[in-house]
């Protein structure tokens, strides 16, 4: 990721430039010096990324609302908001149980080893400090993200995030969505109130609504077909075992004087995301990052990303048809906000507030078309898929987040003019695959989505006896 601070850090700040010497004090503030093991690192991070990689500024100030060029939305003369609908990750989250228990196994067998070899034995003192019963639970830092998060969508839409207004919030069902909820409820009442107050968002409640937030669980076919499916990830396992990993893998072997048998990709996986979990959730640049190239890390990267993209994304039609159940929600919601308005009657969900998970979000994106590539991502185009679009650290990182805005603009030149929408993705407006452009009219919208609409049925797609077994839906 080209934009992301810094390099190498001198130790002190006496470059120059006027902007570099800025942005190199303010990144010594926030951190040691040590850490540009752990930043050259982290564009690579995939949906371990933190939300500062896509943001760089908020390194520097965590209420910042960015360079201008983020601020295009539409003006508040002409066009007032009237729905904002927020799809949010949840924030910063300590590794799975799953996770952990494979760091316990590369850390035994570290620690078990003989022959003297200094990054060994130095990550063989390293402390084991993550606890199984952690699994995947939002992690401090995954609070601040989201109070953060909430105090920064207030302050851009000041007229929408108002203290006398209604909010809806829901979640899914999982512990760190439900906590991640609890946390933005309490940003935004800092932003609304100023203070904790007699008004504790905190305790209201949060609907708690798995059928939209983790539809993917609810759709047969995606479980039978891709979940379930020991061989649906067969481009994964196959790069595991391609020329990229394995050049990953003797190096890493030899740097800790492990027979190459000894490891595998998930280990060396491993090892990569507990470098990204040290930086999210610590702010450290932990010894487990040292073991690592950039040249490496792209490879990880692309291992995470093909995941992604056969799980959750491009790979298998189903990935995103089983998504049209929340699509349909978010203009159910768009559709009644606009005869609300017409009849001029108050909004009912001015503010809709859901709290879900990457696997939320990666599919949505995906079914509207955004960041398609034209090939697919496959075991053996690494090389070419360098400059791919579909990178889920830009994408999906932690406390990423898809916002609609709906507004009402009185100067249009006819009723189709009236009704706008802006969609931006972790706060920046995010151009429509269709037209390139950062506003649509709802009704040029709704046509373009129309069969998506009509005809794509949550009960229907996902069904697996009314579909044909064969593999059809593939690409
Ligand atoms: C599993 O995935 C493979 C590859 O897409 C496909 O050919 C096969 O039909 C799938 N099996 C099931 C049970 O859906
Ligand atoms: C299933 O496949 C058959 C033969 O290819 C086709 O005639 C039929 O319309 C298909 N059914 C559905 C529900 O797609
Ligand atoms: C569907 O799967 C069943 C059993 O796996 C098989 O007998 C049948 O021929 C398949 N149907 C189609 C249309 O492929």
């Amino acid at each position: 990721m080209a934009s992301y601070c810094c390099g190498p850090l001198p130790g002190r700040p006496s470059v120059p430039l006027l902007l570099l010497l800025l942005r190199v004090s303010l990144a010594q503030k926030a951190a040691p010096v040590s850490m540009s093991a752990a930043t050259s690192l982290s564009g690579y991070f995939g949906t371990k990324s933190r939300y500062e990689e896509v943001n760089p500024y908020l390194l520097q100030d965590p209420l910042s609302l960015g360079p201008p060029d983020h601020r295009l939305l539409l003006p508040s003369a002409a066009c007032t908001p009237l729905q904002l609908r927020a799809l949010i990750r949840h924030g910063t989250r300590f590794p799975t149980e799953k996770q952990i228990r494979k760091l316990s196994q590369l850390h035994r067998l570290l620690q078990s080893q003989e022959r003297p070899c200094p990054v060994a034995q130095q990550l063989a003192r390293w402390d084991m400090w993550y606890q199984p019963d952690m699994d995947g639970r939002l992690a401090p830092k995954g609070r601040l993200d989201m109070e953060q998060l909430a105090r920064r969508l207030a302050a851009r839409f000041p007229g929408l995030l108002a203290p006398q207004r209604r909010f809806a919030f829901a979640s899914s069902s999982k512990h760190r969505c439900v906590e991640s909820s609890a946390a933005f409820r309490k940003g935004l009442q800092l932003a609304l109130h100023g203070q904790p107050s007699a008004r504790d968002m905190e305790n209201e409640e949060t609907e708690i609504n798995d059928k939209l937030m983790r539809f993917f669980d609810h759709c047969e076919k995606f479980v039978t077909r891709v979940e379930k499916n020991t061989t649906a990830m067969y481009q994964v396992d196959a790069f595991k075992q391609g020329p990229e990993m394995k050049r990953v893998l003797e190096k890493i072997a030899a740097t800790l004087c492990v027979p190459v048998r000894d490891l595998n990709a998930d280990l060396v996986q491993t090892a990569f995301f507990t470098c990204s979990f040290e930086l999210a959730i610590k702010n450290v640049n932990s010894p487990w990052c040292s073991l690592f190239s950039e040249d490496d890390a792209k490879v990880l990267e692309y291992l995470n990303d093909l995941k992604q993209y056969w799980k959750r994304g491009y790979g298998y039609e189903i990935n995103s048809r089983s998504s049209c159940i929340l699509f349909q929600d978010i203009f159910k919601h768009l559709e009644k906000a606009i005869a609300e308005s017409k009849s001029s009657m108050p909004i009912s969900s001015p503010v809709i507030l859901q709290f879900g998970h990457a696997e939320t979000l990666q599919p949505l994106l995906v079914l509207m078309g955004f960041f398609k590539d034209k090939e697919p991502l496959t075991a053996n185009n690494y090389k070419k898929q360098l400059h791919r679009k579909f990178r889920s650290g830009h994408i999906v990182p932690y406390a990423s987040n898809l916002i609609f805005v709906l507004y009402h603009c009185d100067q249009a030149k006819g009723p189709e003019e009236e009704y706008q929408v802006q969609i931006l993705l972790n706060e920046k407006l995010l151009p429509f695959p269709h037209s390139g452009k950062t506003v649509s009219l709802y009704t040029d919208l709704k046509n373009h989505y129309k069969d998506i609409l009509q005809n794509c049925h949550f009960s229907e797609e996902c069904e697996l006896s009314k579909t044909n077994n064969t593999s059809t839906d593939e690409l």
